[in-house]
């Protein structure tokens, strides 16, 4: 059983998705702490209804990012999780802490990465015209959603479709691959090679995820 500590901004629907597959018999993670740089994030109430150990660590109460990210590292480390999941945390994380925790960092981001790495994705694949849009589940690195990709799953862009609307579907494609992801790492089936992810064969509980081209 892999322990694991999930950072959150807002809302946390792919916490609850996590939480939710973590209650599942024989999933191979448990999550131990719940931390949020943000005091009003509806994810620390999603995580006490579970019974899970919340903090808050507020980026505004450290001047210098190093000393937030050592306040978030000492709580990580306190909780004894091994592994950490950014389940909508939108401060970035700096050289000594990703490499401190090196490849035990997952990420999910609402776009095909690296296509649109950064902030309004969904507006941007509109404005670029491209037909499919989705979302990521990576490592982090230190270069800005760019470290080794372990899933993604993709929906097609409708000529109907706006912001709000793309949004909500991969919302929904990012509940399904969290925590598929979360349970390739935690069953150990995940390795990196050379910037990339190898993972062992395996069936997915939805196959739509995995050849996403028939999700909608
Ligand atoms: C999700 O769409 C996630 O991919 C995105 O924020 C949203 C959080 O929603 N993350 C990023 O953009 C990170 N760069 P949630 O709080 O309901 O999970």
């Amino acid at each position: 059983m892999l322990d694991v500590a999930i950072i959150i901004s807002g809302s946390g629907s792919n916490l609850q998705a996590l939480i939710d597959a973590c209650k599942e018999e024989n999933f191979p993670a448990r999550i131990v702490k719940v931390i949020s740089n943000n005091p009003d994030a509806y994810g620390l109430e999603r995580a006490k209804k579970s019974g899970i150990e919340t903090e808050v660590i507020n980026h505004v109460d450290y001047e210098e990012r190093q000393d937030f990210e050592d306040a978030l590292d000492q709580s990580i480390k306190d909780s004894g999780a091994k592994i950490i999941c950014l389940a909508g945390f939108m401060r970035i994380l700096k050289g000594p802490f990703v490499n401190r925790w090196k490849n035990r960092i997952l990420n999910i981001h609402p776009s095909i990465l690296p296509a649109f790495k950064g902030l309004h994705t969904q507006e941007r694949a509109l404005e670029a015209g491209v037909r499919f849009t989705g979302c990521t589940v990576h490592f982090v690195s230190s270069d800005l959603d760019g470290g080794p990709i372990i899933l993604q799953a993709i929906t097609s862009i409708d000529q109907n479709d706006t912001a709000d609307t793309l949004n909500a579907k991969v919302l929904e494609l990012e509940h399904q691959i969290y925590p598929e992801a979360l349970k390739l790492v935690a069953s150990g089936r995940v390795r990196v090679s050379e910037n990339r992810v190898r993972t062992e064969k395996t069936t997915f509980a939805n196959i739509s995820v995995i050849n996403p081209l028939i999700s909608k």
